[in-house]
């Protein structure tokens, strides 16, 4: 598959559309004009595998700008807030003026590993590595309390989806209005505030506290990048250390997420970790770390082409069609988003399913190049959705 040369063009153009150069000279990509202004934690590192393609320099100045805001002291040191305001004006949500006080999932050093990949700068790789390593540290440290290798979000937004339908039970909210959700989101912020963040805390409270399928697994492939970055840096106590921790992360997905009578894998909520019911894409994104087994994977891919449950004109929903909540228009209740094909298209290659891969590249491209580029879309119309233009449907030119 090679991606329409249009294609490409055209997202480059999108890339720079978005740049902003702030005031002290960093340089980032926003999401998209006016909704999101902010830098975003995962997007960043999206752009980042994007502008391997197109300007690796920026790839490299984008992932230094999202690690400026790392937290360096406190409960919560190395933490990578999830969204970094340049312009300040973060006070009233965050209680800070400058950042978020929550994450998102850990794909930067994945992202760290295909630039250098892209660029051989090994230099580069020493500068983030400390930052790097300080993040997967605070995950263990405030995230894993049972200490099974598995790590608890604490907010929606840590989970990268929002306002999924598996996310109500744990709000406390039953087939919520899209602002009712995001009320909820909002109001949590305080709660978790006046808790300190601390996890431990969040559970008492009977708070949000979810172990997600897909995040667990990006947490693992994360843990295999940094291994392979300690390697390429001549670390090799520390590499051996991250992969024997991302052998427990994937044991513990094998034993408590995976279902073996349905063929999925679960989100666990709460202290307990009790399996969550409802169907998500986010059940195929474990392919992606390599995590499934050939059978398992089969089972998998199975479902994912179903047209029935996550397969129709443009794949692929984020909620299965057959679910009673699926709706085709609503914010990460139904819709298809760049970033998760771009996460299932590597590991649908990842074990040698190419024809599906292929398939989901070319629909990939048919929606971006009819549409455009956008936030999501609906996958039964191809109809673009959200803001526009989004940088992080430019992912499809490194679907090839
Ligand atoms: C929304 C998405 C989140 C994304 C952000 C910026 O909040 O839910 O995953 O990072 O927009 O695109």
């Amino acid at each position: 598959m090679t991606v329409p040369p249009t294609l490409v063009e055209q997202a480059r153009a999108v890339l720079r559309q978005n740049l902003i150069v702030t005031a002290d000279g960093h340089r980032y990509i926003r999401p998209a004009p006016m909704t999101y202004e902010q830098q975003w934690l995962w997007d960043s590192c999206f752009h980042a595998i994007v502008n391997t393609h197109f300007d690796p320099t920026l790839a490299q100045d984008e992932i230094e700008a999202l690690l400026a805001h790392q937290l360096t002291d406190g409960p919560d040191a190395g933490m990578v807030p999830h969204m970094t305001y340049w312009d300040g004006l973060g006070m009233p949500l965050w209680g800070h003026a400058d950042r978020s006080t929550i994450t998102q999932p850990p794909v930067i050093a994945h992202a760290v590993e295909r630039v250098y990949t892209a660029t051989g700068d090994l230099a580069f790789v020493a500068r983030v590595y400390p930052a790097v390593q300080a993040y997967h540290a605070w995950w263990q440290r405030r995230r894993d309390p049972d200490g099974d290798g598995l790590v608890s979000l604490i907010h929606p937004w840590e989970t990268g989806w929002d306002a999924a339908p598996a996310w109500d039970g744990p709000m406390g909210l039953s087939a919520p209005s899209d602002v009712e959700s995001r009320q909820a989101r909002m109001a949590l912020v305080a709660k978790l505030a006046a808790l300190d963040y601390d996890i431990q805390a969040v559970q008492a409270a009977g708070l949000f506290n979810v172990e997600s399928c897909d995040l667990n697994a990006l947490y693992h492939n994360s843990l295999i990048c940094t291994a392979r970055l300690a390697e390429a840096l001549g670390r090799a106590d520390e590499a051996e250390g991250y992969r024997r921790q991302a052998d427990v992360t994937v044991a513990a997905i094998q034993a408590r997420c995976w279902d073996d009578a349905a063929g999925i894998y679960r989100d666990l909520a709460g202290p307990d970790e009790t399996p969550l019911a409802k169907t998500a894409a986010t059940t195929f994104v474990p392919l992606f770390a390599g995590i499934p087994t050939a059978a398992q994977a089969a089972r998998l891919v199975a479902r994912l082409t179903d047209p029935a449950q996550f397969w129709p004109a443009y794949p692929v929903p984020t909620v299965a069609l057959s679910e009673p909540l699926f709706a085709p228009d609503r914010y990460w209740r139904g819709p298809c988003w760049m970033h998760l094909n771009w996460l299932l298209y590597h590991g649908l290659r990842r074990y040698g399913y190419h024809d599906v891969a292929d398939h989901l590249a070319a629909r990939s491209f048919a929606l971006v190049e009819a549409a455009g580029f956008w936030e999501y879309y609906n996958p039964l119309t191809g109809a673009g959705l959200g803001a526009h233009p989004q940088s992080w449907a430019t992912l499809v030119v490194d679907m090839a």
